[in-house]
Order: C-alpha cells, then sequence, then structure tokens
C-alpha cells in the first residue's frame, strides 16, 4: 500500500485493539490507528496524521460491520470522551487487554514467555464507577453544560443528564447540583476567558454502603450561594452523607488538594470491601483520598494480590501506595505487621483509622514518598517478608525500585494499573533477581481501555 497523505480516504480492515482502545489496521507495513473502530470492521477512514510507519485516522463510516462490533448502549457516544469502547464486545476487549499486557511485557521489558493468565472480567459492565468527576462550562448561550469534555477538546463539554458508568445514586446526585445551579443562576466557568463559578462536581460513593458526599469545585466567589445546596440536597439525595466545598483560583483544572470546607454533613464516607466471603471490611475514606474506582471489583482485585502475597500469619507485610491503607487492612489479619506507607497525609490519617476501628493491631502507617520514606527509616523498620505496591499510572521510580531491592522481601506482589509502566518496573525487578512468576489481568474499567494486574515476583 502506498503511504497515504492527510485527509486522504482510505479504506481499512481493522484487525486487532491498541493500548488506548484504537482499532487498528495493517497494510504493506503501513499501520493506522482509529478509534470508534471494532475488530473485523471494514472501514472507510480518513488520514488525520502521518508518520514514517504509521497514521492516526477518523473513522468516515463503518462498510461493513465486523463480528466485534456491538452498538454502543449510551446515546453520547461518541461524543462523549469518557468511554472508548462501548462499540466493541465485552469479550473481545477484555482478550485484548490480556494480550496488551503480554505484549507489553515482551516490547517494554523484554521478558518473554511470562504467564499472563486470562484477564477476569468485571462483574458489572456499567454502572460500577465510585467516583465521578463532572466539568462545568458554557454552551453557546452561556448555558450550564455539566459532564465529561468534548473528545479531543480541553475547552468543551458535552452535557451528560444520565452517565452509563455511574451509578443510579451517582446520576441522581449530579442532577441535583445540576438543579441547584440552575435555579441559583450559577454561572459555569469558561475556561477560555477564565470567568464564572461552577467548576466541577465530584461525585463519591460508597457503593456496598450506599453513602454519598459530593464536592462542589468553584472558583473564588459568594460562598452563601453554595451554603443553599445544603438546603435542598440531603433531601434530593438518598444516602448523602455530606456536602464538601473546594475552591480552586488557578488556571489548571484540578479537583484535588484544593483548599477546602464542609457545607453540610461530614467530608468523609464509607466503603466496604469483602477480600474473604461474608467478612467485609469497612473504610473510611476521606473527600481527598485515593480509592479503587469500582468497588465491586476491589475485594476481587486485593484476593488476588492475597494468592499472590500467599501470606501464612507470620510474615510482615509492607504496603506501598497504601492510600487508605484499604490492601494492608484487609489482609492484616493474615500479617504479623503490617507497614502502609502513602503519599497525601489525610490518607494515612485513614489509613490509621481504619487499621484500627478494624482491629489491624500491629499497623504502622507512615506519610511520605515511598522512596524517601524507605530510605529514612531503613533501621527503624521491621524489614519486610512480603511487599505489595500499587503505584500510580507513572509506576515506580528507579528510585523506588532500587530501595525495595535493597529491602529484598521474598515476595513482591505489584498492582498495575498501567501496562507500559509495569512492562518497565517488572524488567528492572527480573534484572535485580526476581522472577515473575505470573500475571492476572483484572478488569476494572470496562467501556475504557484500562486495565489492571496483579503480578507475583518472587526472588530468586
Ligand atoms: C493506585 S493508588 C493505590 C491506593 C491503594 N493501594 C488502593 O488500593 O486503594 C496509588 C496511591 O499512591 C499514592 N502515591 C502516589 N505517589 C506516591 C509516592 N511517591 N509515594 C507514596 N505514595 C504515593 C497516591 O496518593 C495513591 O493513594
Amino acid at each position: 500500500m502506498e503511504r497515504p497523505k492527510r485527509g486522504d480516504e482510505i479504506d481499512v480492515t481493522v484487525d486487532d485493539l491498541a493500548f488506548g482502545g484504537r482499532g487498528v489496521s495493517r497494510a504493506d507495513g503501513f499501520v493506522v490507528f482509529t478509534p470508534d473502530t471494532a475488530p473485523g470492521d471494514l472501514a472507510r477512514v480518513r488520514m488525520r496524521k502521518v508518520r514514517r510507519r504509521f497514521g492516526e485516522a477518523d473513522l468516515v463510516e463503518v462498510l461493513s460491520p465486523g463480528p466485534g462490533r456491538i452498538t454502543p448502549p449510551c446515546a453520547f457516544v461518541p461524543e462523549c470522551g469518557g468511554c472508548r469502547l462501548q462499540q466493541v464486545d465485552y469479550d473481545v476487549v477484555l482478550d485484548a487487554k490480556r494480550r496488551q499486557v503480554a505484549e507489553h511485557l515482551v516490547r517494554i521489558g523484554g521478558l518473554e514467555g511470562v504467564d499472563v493468565r486470562e484477564a477476569d472480567p468485571a462483574v458489572e459492565h456499567f454502572g460500577y464507577r465510585n467516583k465521578m468527576e463532572y466539568s462545568a462550562a458554557p454552551g453557546p448561550d452561556g448555558e450550564l453544560r455539566l459532564g465529561f469534555h468534548r473528545r479531543g477538546r480541553w475547552d468543551e463539554v458535552v452535557d451528560i443528564d444520565a452517565c452509563m458508568l455511574a451509578t443510579p445514586a451517582g446520576n441522581v446526585a449530579r442532577e441535583a447540583v445540576r438543579a441547584w445551579a440552575v435555579d441559583e443562576g450559577v454561572a459555569p466557568y469558561d475556561q477560555r476567558e477564565h470567568r464564572g463559578f461552577l467548576r466541577h462536581v465530584v461525585v463519591r460513593e460508597g457503593v456496598l454502603t450506599g453513602q454519598l458526599l459530593v464536592t462542589v469545585v468553584t472558583a473564588p466567589g459568594p460562598d452563601e450561594v453554595v451554603d443553599r445546596l445544603a438546603d435542598r440536597l440531603p433531601a434530593a439525595v438518598p444516602g448523602l452523607v455530606g456536602i464538601v466545598h473546594a475552591v480552586n483560583d488557578g488556571m489548571s483544572e484540578v479537583t484535588a488538594g484544593l483548599p477546602s470546607r464542609t457545607v453540610w454533613g461530614r467530608d468523609w464516607f464509607e466503603e466496604a470491601v469483602e477480600v474473604e466471603p461474608g467478612r467485609p471490611v469497612t473504610l473510611r475514606l476521606s473527600a481527598g483520598s485515593f480509592f479503587q474506582t469500582n468497588s465491586r471489583m476491589t475485594g476481587h482485585l486485593y484476593r488476588r494480590a492475597a494468592e499472590a502475597a500467599g501470606l501464612t500469619g507470620g510474615e510482615v507485610l509492607y504496603d506501598l501506595f497504601a492510600g487508605v491503607g484499604s490492601i494492608g487492612v484487609a489482609l492484616g489479619a493474615l500479617s504479623k505487621h503490617v507497614v502502609a506507607i502513602e503519599l497525601v497525609p489525610e490518607a494515612v490519617e485513614d489509613a490509621r483509622g481504619n487499621a484500627e476501628r478494624n482491629g489491624i493491631a500491629n499497623h504502622t502507617a507512615m506519610a511520605g514518598d515511598v522512596r524517601v520514606v524507605l530510605r529514612e527509616n531503613r533501621e527503624a523498620l521491621p524489614p519486610p517478608d512480603v511487599a505489595i505496591v500499587d503505584p500510580p499510572r507513572a509506576g515506580l521510580s528507579g528510585g523506588a525500585c532500587r530501595r525495595i531491592l535493597e529491602l529484598s522481601p521474598r515476595t513482591l506482589v505489584y498492582v498495575s494499573c498501567q501496562p507500559a509502566t509495569f512492562a518497565d518496573n517488572a524488567k528492572r525487578f527480573v534484572d535485580g533477581g526476581y522472577r515473575l512468576e505470573w500475571v492476572q489481568p483484572v478488569d476494572m474499567f470496562p467501556q475504557t481501555p484500562h486495565i489492571e494486574a496483579v503480578a507475583r515476583f518472587t526472588r530468586a
């Protein structure tokens, strides 16, 4: 195939899904990535970007749907940037996600022949997210739009009145905030002009406890308008336990780490995780603390982590990148001593309380960067038999990998939410003397390209 030019329309057959959810077509060594396609599609696509060996295209028309294509159930696909894979059959997606984990290990980590198991499917394909961050922006006539960014646009928001990834209770909460904003005549924040008041609405939910916490992020402005949320939200949102007002006076579109105050109720909620059937662990989560976004799959994920850790009751367990301490608390009964390390001080406080309330007595929670805390407390802390790391998407820094290699736990469990950084880190641990025994992908994020994985490393 002659290399197409930018703007050309060409017909391609999609034969796979790439990381990020785009369909891949190949012709004479030239690779074309196209979003909104599905394996098996014969599609007309328009070239948007052309490089030497690959190009990026937009879908013009599906000429003949492939066996992997289904009709997206959500009316906001494809303009909403939230979901990327509603047009692909779930089993096809699950298989592609597993292969992506395996291929990254080979391509980035140089690790051939790793036992990457079949991916564990999610129990719910929709309505699974316990945290939703909605953006506010003005429509063409200045009217409020509350939803998600239009695909590929930083300055435009698609107004969403029912999100299929949110829970029914979460949708009710967003609509109640919308009604307040419309009745109060609250101006949505315009990112281009840096004008307006309402910037974001964050809805967090304890799916297994039925508790909801709403955070409204505004520009600096009249607090009394936000205070009036307390007059209407508690009656409109069953399960609401708190309303938080956070103020963002900066340019960047952040929702965490902002000065905030509690408008009504409290600034935390509870969620339960069931690792051992019939023995749920209840966790307290502050508004700013991280927690896995799919509550029902979290118990399953931690069961896989427990399987990888192989605890017998006598081990010192390090829970690194601990968040609210959930993994260490859930597995604490099987350990002699848990050491939890987490960057966000609020989450560390949560972790201490969660250990205490769940009867995990020998639990030490420390605030700070994993690399620094491990270096500075090397003598003071008991050495780990088992370490579980659960870093953010960026993975572990080289320094953090080196600290863990120095500590040399017998078993290392890696909980990854990004296959590429996991593959890079896996190579460092293998080069450092660990054997990668198996990798278990777990689908926590249906309809999106993301995939979680649990890996077991043992000291060779
Ligand atoms: C993917 S979350 C995992 C949280 C927890 N293990 C769970 O299952 O909910 C990653 C956590 O690492 C924390 N974090 C990010 N960078 C860190 C660092 N350099 N040192 C310590 N913690 C960090 C984040 O605040 C977040 O709570």
